[in-house]
């Protein structure tokens, strides 16, 4: 999704806002853009180009723009109107007094367009951003914050804006609706971006914007108003995580960097949330007494999030025998959504921004139900709108596959699980004791895991030209198929569907010959036998298998054209291990497809509009 970053301070503007917008590229965008008042004579000046980053610098190289202390940036993921020079933002005002940078979607643009454009406002582009300078102009009699204040009042949707005014050449306006910005407060300069990777080397204080405020700033001073415009106290925190983590430090891309960061991101998460034998589930907000009183839970999530999510029902299902519904939160926020306040939400989400998780809880809650968000990012919107936060401190995640977020994801969903089985008297002490036993070990697989990867490349090279993929996994697995498809076809752009193996004879088993891989994810279970039926039929098509399996299982080979293996846990612990190779499968098949594995085409890291 788009990408802000902003300026006021005593440095040249321009290689500081180019710098943040690097560190905002794993967004996912399509075309950038920048805008300054330059120091010298107040006038604005902008240079914008379709294309990667690289292209705005080297047009920055060409034609430079002028020394300036105040600006803003922007990198945009299309919505409204081509990605163009045009559309491409900063967009100006007919007077090119007013210069506006904007993430989300104006929803009643076209209604606004009209009306400006019936008092004369001449329009250069086609999108719905460009409402805004023009609707700022309007306001305008000589006081800018005024200005911007009535002009978000007709706002419809969402927006985070960053907004310039040739007049005021010392001041920096931004603003917040449903769309994430931060403030980085630094020492005589202050910063704005949509994420704390963008400003992270220039300062680690920030302050979060809420929903409905708008912020001054100047160099020295950050003031905020809410919507009422009345000025409002703000809390500076510091950022706990530090600038290397937003470098890949040696690796070929984030992504890899970020599957070998996994082990000590889930030891870290059963350190903070393990005593003894107890589940610690502090920010949770919630009593045991009121945790029981829930009698039905829905956890609703997008994309990887949301088959983080079915994994949490088959294990709260197991643990505690309470009914979980598992909704993708674009469909569940326009359904009829049987919640009230006996429902226990949970909301899933890396980012805390995505916009129809953001929704479908907010329709929830006014039914009266609770909500508790699993969330990676500290103080993103998700984590405001819910009663309790159980953080999973993963750190950022750059790469737009989520990997570390996933598995960070599924550990804090056992250790609910068990929470909930133990609230409800279902689970026994002893069980609790040797899963937690299990999940201890689970660091050390990974490490283990990792340790096939150059084998795993290997495996993964003949595949990389295959047409298309199936991806098997039965009962407890099944939402690993899923999650290995997603993976495989975010990065590589081969077409890739997750079923449930005992699905594929009522359809998908119509897909297999000698051209089709299919994933198999068979780990010693209950079930082992059923999913050998299953590899038999695909081999018996001259389907090419590839299996992942439990240390050990030498009979599988029998079965499969290649396997992978992955050391042995409690059944029920499988999927966490299995995300492992098939993460590193898709990402060893994109490598070897030459894709662009941090940035895939046409995807954004937050998905912050419907
Ligand atoms: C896939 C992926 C997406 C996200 C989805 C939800 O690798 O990352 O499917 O899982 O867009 O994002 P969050 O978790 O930020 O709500």
């Amino acid at each position: 999704m788009c990408g802000i970053t902003g300026y006021v301070g005593h440095r040249n503007a321009v290689p500081l806002l180019l710098a943040g917008l690097e560190k905002l590229e794993y967004r996912g965008y399509d075309s950038s853009g920048i805008g300054i008042v330059a120091s010298a004579n107040a006038k604005i000046e902008i240079s914008k180009a379709p294309g990667k980053i690289k292209a705005l610098k080297d047009l920055l190289a060409l034609s430079p723009l002028s020394p300036s202390t105040l600006g803003i940036s922007h990198s945009r993921w299309a919505t409204h109107g081509a990605p163009s020079k045009a559309n491409a933002h900063p967009h100006f005002d007919c007077t090119q007094k007013i210069l506006v940078v904007h993430n989300g979607i104006i929803e009643n643009y076209e209604e606004l367009k009209d009306r400006l454009m019936q008092k004369g406002h001449k329009f250069l582009s086609q999108t719905d951003t460009e409402v805004v300078a023009h609707l700022i102009e309007e306001h305008y009699q000589g006081d800018f914050l005024a200005a911007v204040q009535k002009a978000l009042k007709e706002l419809k949707g969402s927006f985070a804006l960053g907004i310039l005014c040739r007049d005021d050449p010392d001041t920096l306006i931004a603003a917040r609706l449903g769309s994430p910005l931060i403030i980085g407060v630094g020492k005589n300069e202050n910063f704005i971006a949509s994420d704390v990777p963008a400003i992270l080397d220039q300062t680690k204080k920030v302050i979060y914007l809420k929903d409905g405020e708008v912020a001054v700033l100047k160099s020295d001073s950050v003031a905020v108003y809410n919507l009422a415009s009345k000025k409002v106290s703000v809390k500076v925190d510091t950022v706990k995580f530090s600038v290397e983590s937003v470098q890949k430090q040696g690796f070929a891309h984030f992504m890899l960097k970020e599957m070998h960061e996994q082990p000590d991101v889930i030891a870290q998460i059963l350190k903070a949330r393990v005593c003894g034998d107890q589940v610690v589930l502090d920010g949770l907000g919630l009593s045991d007494a009121q945790l029981k009183k829930f009698n039905r839970i829905f956890i609703v999530a997008c994309g990887t999030a949301y088959h983080a999510g079915l994994l949490g029902k088959y294990l709260m299902e197991k643990f505690a025998h309470v009914p979980v519904g598992v909704e993708a939160a674009s469909e569940f926020r326009y359904r009829e959504q049987l919640v009230d306040k006996k429902t226990l939400i949970i909301a899933i989400s890396q980012s805390g921004e995505t916009a129809d998780t953001l929704a479908a809880v907010k329709e929830c809650r006014a039914k009266g139900a609770k909500i508790i968000a699993i969330c990676n990012v500290v103080g993103s919107s998700l984590t405001r709108e819910s009663d309790g936060v159980l953080y999973t401190h993963a750190g950022p995640e750059i790469g737009v596959a989520s990997t570390k977020a996933y598995t960070a994801q599924l550990t804090m969903l056992y250790l609910l699980a068990l929470k909930l089985g133990n609230v409800h008297a279902v689970l026994s002490k002893a069980e609790q004791r040797f899963l937690i036993g299990e999940l201890r070990k689970i660091p050390e697989h990974f490490r283990e895991i990792l340790k096939s990867k150059s084998l795993i490349a290997k495996i993964a090279k003949p595949y990389a030209h295959f047409g298309c993929f199936l991806f098997l996994g039965r009962n407890i697995n099944y939402p690993s198929a899923l999650e290995g498809a997603l993976k495989l076809k975010e990065i590589s752009y081969i077409p890739a569907e997750g079923y449930a193996a005992g699905e594929m004879k009522h359809g998908p088993i119509a897909l297999i010959d000698e051209y089709r891989g299919v994933v198999c994810i068979a780990p010693q279970s209950d079930i082992y036998e059923k999913m050998i039926s299953n590899m038999q039929e695909i081999r018996a098509r001259k389907g090419k298998i590839i299996a992942i399996a439990t240390a050990g299982d030498e009979g599988i080979k029998n079965h499969s054209t290649d396997v992978i293996y992955i050391p042995k846990t409690h059944e029920l612990l499988t999927p966490l291990l299995a995300a492992l190779p098939l993460q590193l499968l898709a990402y060893s098949v994109a490598v070897h497809l030459g894709c662009d594995v941090d940035q895939p085409r046409n995807l954004a890291k937050s998905v912050t509009v419907e």
